[in-house]
């Protein structure tokens, strides 16, 4: 692998190879990335996908240079290209964590990168790190993914996490998913052409209810109120299907409640304190798996 743009590139092989990596470096210090650097380029903001992917570099060893809004802090402001940006981070460091606001802009990236390109997020499209943490967690939680069934909620058309998670989930057997989402956020057609051709079940409905007590995984997103074109718009779907203690109590003992972060209004604080809430620790294993990449794809 030298270029991580799609969760597509992966298979259940090289996850499981990931992921192997990532339990060995929670239990060992490793610090062989000593003496390479990374860039982490993020033209739209981040807290989670940034610090984790810094931490991650520091902590095996390396180092890290860093804009935290290229879009107004590096020369993009003065109008450079961002294959001329990527052309030039190219000669100071061994790998470039890009976060873009446009969909597509790591794959261009890519075309012009001698160094590897993650993408940490483009616009809409995908966040392929992000699926492979929150598969990792589904893993850790419940020691399973075939077979699970999953309710991927919120607004399934703008959120790039859930995109690149039903790749992932593609992969897998006897998966159920449950796409619940308001009319005119549900999910892309090349998400459902994709699992119809894996063959997974897949269900879209705009009620969480029916579904509550049979779910392994709620995975729910946040109204992706930057993607739309006014407030207005935004205000129509804000505080739909919101998590409550009343809801969780209705899931199995067995089951976990999940969300990439950041929340605004989507799970209440009251869940924070439930056994099945594992939102911040699926942001501690992102360290892990972003560890793990990094290892595999910086050139030694
Ligand atoms: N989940 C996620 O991508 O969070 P950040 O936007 O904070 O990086």
């Amino acid at each position: 692998m030298k270029h991580l743009i799609e969760s597509q590139q992966f298979n259940q092989k090289s996850i499981n190879k990931i992921f192997n990596l990532a339990d060995k470096l929670e239990k060992k210090t490793d610090k062989s990335l000593n003496g390479k650097i990374m860039a982490s380029l993020f033209y739209e903001p981040s807290t989670r996908t940034r610090f984790s992917f810094e931490s991650a570099m520091l902590r095996l060893g390396g180092s890290v240079i860093t804009t935290e809004n290229a879009k107004e802090f590096s020369s993009a402001a003065k109008g450079e290209t961002l294959e001329d940006s990527i052309r030039v981070i190219n000669n100071y460091v061994d790998v470039i964590i890009l976060r873009h606001y446009e969909q597509g802009a790591s794959q261009r990236a890519s075309l012009v990168s001698n160094v590897p390109i993650i993408n940490a997020g483009d616009g809409p499209g995908q966040h392929p790190t992000q699926a492979l943490l929150d598969l990792y967690t589904i893993k850790k939680e419940l020691n399973k993914i075939d077979g699970i069934q999953i309710a991927l909620v919120g607004d399934l058309k703008h959120g790039r996490t859930i995109r690149s998670l039903s790749y992932l989930l593609g992969k897998y057997k006897k998966v159920h998913i449950y796409f619940v989402s308001p009319l005119g956020l549900g999910v892309g057609t090349d998400i459902k052409e994709y699992l119809d051709k894996h063959k997974i079940i897949y269900s879209e409905i705009d009620s969480l209810e029916k579904i509550i007590s049979k779910i392994d995984v709620l995975y729910q997103t946040r109204i992706q109120k930057e993607r739309f074109k006014d407030e207005q718009e935004y205000l129509k779907f804000k505080g739909c299907f919101q998590i409550d203690l009343d809801l969780v109590n209705r899931m199995k003992t067995k089951s976990i409640i999940m969300h990439p972060l950041p929340r605004v209004d989507e799970i209440l604080m009251e869940v924070d304190s439930s056994p099945k809430a594992v939102y911040f620790k699926q942001a501690k294993y992102g360290l892990l798996v972003r560890m793990a990449l990094l290892k595999m794809i910086i050139k030694k």
